[in-house]
């Protein structure tokens, strides 16, 4: 019998069905469309804080995917700009953390640093920035390419924009603001620096104007799943968001992830593997097949769940039955946890939160509550220090 991993599991979810797949739109209950309506949001989020889920994550993308009319009229990927969201979020909440999507190609280093710091110092600690290349996606047409990476380009620039985003959040020292009413000292200026950097694809001077965050660096989750992706997550990613089909795939690729950060000068256990988990859940085994077979009356080609084949992934059953699988894959060491996909909303958010998260927490599996004060505590995650060493390294 194997030894079950030291950590217990980390789990994140995401709140944007009801656009997750072509017909996730047409499971919702209420009367109208609740996508931009923060009403939506408001009820999910203490559900997720209930269900002890680490993080929400808010995927994105800069287009319109499909202008296609028919495949338009069937569903769009409309959704709020996620430091938005997650700004508001974080008023009603207090211990869950926010993962907001943002590309590296088509942002300003600085532009990243400021708004994650922000949304780090606002939410307490609870910042998380989903680190994209828009590689995948049509985001390039509205905006000006001249300077941008080209598609090939954009690993390597990426990892410039986030080591210079992490150097903007070093440029204030922790204890840099002194905030001395008495001798009217709010600030220390020896304790706040230029980084200048003069890199392949940025030039970016520094100071930040926002203090250090928080976390030190607000948790940094990356999307992919190639070696390369894997070699550059490893150097610069504290959470790797990927998807694999089997229980040997993931043991593979979470050995050659931990492997590769040790390589990289990093401890193995400082990079978490967490993929996609879709799943349609329900009470019994009976209830989560009817679930299913409405999916398929509204959608009868889609075999496929947010990229699982559902059937064949064994994704349908009770909760308990889900709850071995996720049980047995976080025991094998195949993954640190899972990012949820719930089919509709709220209700699987509810029922995760009434029925998994009990049975993972009574299994060891689940920590029972939040168990620090910042999203990197509750992963388990270190703070990093200051790091001036002018290491803006490549390599
Ligand atoms: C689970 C998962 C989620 C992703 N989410 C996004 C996203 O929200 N926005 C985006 O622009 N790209 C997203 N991507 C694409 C990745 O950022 C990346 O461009 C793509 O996976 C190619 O990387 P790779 O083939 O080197 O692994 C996602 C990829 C994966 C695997």
């Amino acid at each position: 019998m194997s030894s079950r991993p030291t950590r217990q599991a980390r789990m994140g979810t995401h709140f944007m069905s009801p656009r997750w797949n072509a017909a996730g739109w047409r499971l919702y209950k209420g009367d109208q469309d609740p996508v931009m309506d923060f009403e939506h949001y408001r009820a999910m989020a203490p559900l997720a804080e209930r269900a002890r889920f680490d993080f929400v994550l808010q995927s994105d993308i800069l287009a319109l995917h499909d202008l296609e009319p028919d495949s338009f009229a069937r569903s769009v990927n409309r959704w709020p700009e996620p430091v938005t969201l997650a700004s508001a979020l974080a008023v009603i909440t207090s211990n869950i953390g926010f993962v907001v999507t943002m590309s590296t190609t088509f942002q300003e280093p600085f532009h990243v640093a400021r708004m994650i710091a922000s949304l780090d110092h606002l939410s307490k600690g609870r910042a998380s920035w989903n680190v994209v290349t828009s590689n995948d996606y049509p985001d390039g047409p509205s905006f000006r390419l001249d300077q941008r990476p080209k598609p090939e380009q954009r690993p390597e620039q990426s990892l410039e924009f986030v080591n210079v985003v992490k150097a903007l959040w070093d440029s204030w020292d922790d204890d840099a603001i002194v905030f001395d009413r008495e001798n009217g000292i709010y600030a220390d200026r020896s304790k706040v620096h230029e980084i200048n950097h003069n890199g392949t694809w940025h030039t970016v001077q520094g100071p930040l104007n926002v203090s250090r965050p928080p976390q030190g660096h607000p948790v940094i989750l990356t999307a992919g799943g190639s070696a390369d992706f894997r070699e550059r997550a490893s150097k610069m990613a504290d959470v790797l968001f990927t998807a694999f089909d089997t229980i040997d795939d993931g043991v593979r690729f979470t050995a050659d992830v931990r492997e590769r950060a040790q390589k990289n000068g990093r401890q193995p256990d400082d990079v978490l593997v967490m993929p996609t988990f879709a799943a349609i859940i329900g009470e019994t085994e009976t209830d989560a097949q009817a679930k299913w077979k409405d999916f398929q009356r509204i959608a009868p080609h889609h075999a496929r769940f947010r990229g699982t084949n559902i059937e064949k992934a064994g994704r349908i059953g009770s909760y308990r039955q889900i709850a071995d699988q996720i049980e047995q894959w976080w025991e094998a060491g195949a993954v640190d946890g899972f990012v949820y996909v719930p089919l509709e909303l709220p209700v699987d958010l509810q029922l995760w939160a009434d029925l998994m998260a009990p049975e993972l927490q009574r299994r060891g599996v689940l920590p029972t509550h939040y168990e620090g004060s910042t999203l990197r505590e509750n992963l388990g995650l270190p703070r990093p220090a200051v790091d001036r060493s002018g290491k803006l390294s490549l390599a």
